[in-house]
């Protein structure tokens, strides 16, 4: 009896070494100490071992199955430890590793340009105003001194919703609007979209106006003058020549469009300013006391200035950009460049 349960034992411990899974592992417990296992077969046997050595018999038995479970616990105990190292290894993280950059976007080249003017009159003391871009026909034409027949309506195209309804096509509105809702001093600049049905080159349906208003006791003509040709050096650089033509528009009178010094050949005439040595950049003039009384102003007390310009042209001249379609293509070749 002493040799089978110690080739028991070797057998087991020999089984143990090839064993790599806890199933097997189990598998091999339940064959030599589980209840119909090996053990308790050589055990059966006790009866038929001399009484004077059974008890050395018994004694070996238990050293043999506790020897056997203790091994066995080992090697369950190696398996766990060595599945839950190689787990962190795969887990592992390289902290030295560089982090991932992600692409960060740019302000439009529009925003941009909109952001310095409006920061240069900001600055000069003008505070925002905004206006909707789907307008009532009368702020857009007729407070502005465009009555229904008025011959000026034709010089500006117009997207009609409904007869009394229309995408705004320029700025000036937000003239009104305000004027309506305060009283003099006023002192606004109003960027957003307007619209007018024209595309080409140099023509977006939807494109980008400023526009500015200056009204208390006082405003003249050189305060115009002072104001626009201070932003102009501004945007363009000082050296830049700027000169006032005399014009016309409903909304103010006397009126001026003002040139700047062509960008691309410094006045001397090229292409882009058909050989004038000019370009114009904006539409200006002292609000036409018509104005002023569609909005409850008494114009005998108050004069003041406006002028509109358009974004896209001075973006265009700015950073000699040939095509206005550029800006809405959403190239971002074109774009990440400003
Ligand atoms: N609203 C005019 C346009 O879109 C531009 C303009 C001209 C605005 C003279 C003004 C102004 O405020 O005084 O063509």
């Amino acid at each position: 009896m002493r040799e089978q349960l110690e080739k028991l034992q070797r057998d087991a411990e020999e089984e143990l070494l090839g064993a790599r899974t806890d199933e097997a592992i189990q598998a091999i417990r339940t064959k030599y100490l589980g209840r119909k296992g090996a053990l308790t077969s050589i055990l059966r046997g006790l009866g038929s071992v001399a009484p004077e050595e059974r008890p050395a018999m018994g004694q070996l038995a238990n050293q043999v199955k506790e020897a056997l479970s203790q091994r066995i616990d080992a090697v369950l105990e190696g398996i766990a430890v060595s599945k839950k190292d190689s787990r962190l290894l795969q887990e592992r993280v390289d902290v030295t590793l560089p982090g991932r950059g992600f692409a960060r976007g740019t302000l439009h080249p529009i925003t941009q340009v909109t952001q310095e003017i409006c920061g240069i009159f900001a600055a000069l003391g003008f505070a925002i105003a905004e206006g909707p871009e789907v307008e009532l026909d009368y702020y857009n034409f007729e407070a502005l001194n465009m009555a229904k027949d008025h011959p000026s309506r034709d010089m500006q195209a117009t997207f009609y919703i409904t007869e009394n309804l229309l995408l705004r096509t320029h700025t000036s509105p937000v003239q009104v609007r305000v004027m309506e809702k305060q009283k003099p001093p006023v002192r606004v600049i109003a960027p957003g979209k307007v619209y007018r049905p024209d595309a080409d080159i140099s023509h977006s349906p939807m494109f980008h106006q400023i526009e500015g208003l200056y009204v208390d006791r006082g405003v003249t003509f050189a305060d115009l003058k002072g104001t626009l040709t201070f932003f102009l050096k501004h945007v363009f650089g000082d050296e830049i020549g700027v000169r006032f033509r005399p014009s016309f528009f409903p909304f103010t009178e006397p009126s001026a469009e003002v040139d700047i010094q062509c960008v691309m050949c410094r006045g001397k005439g090229c292409r882009v300013c058909g050989q004038s040595g000019w370009l114009e950049i904006l539409g200006s003039g002292m609000v036409d006391p018509e104005v002023f009384k569609a909005v409850g102003y008494d114009s005998e007390e108050y004069t003041g200035f406006a002028f509109g310009l358009g974004v896209e042209r001075i973006a265009m001249l700015r950073y000699g950009i040939s095509d206005i379609r550029l800006f809405t293509e959403n190239d971002r070749r074109f774009l990440e460049q400003f």
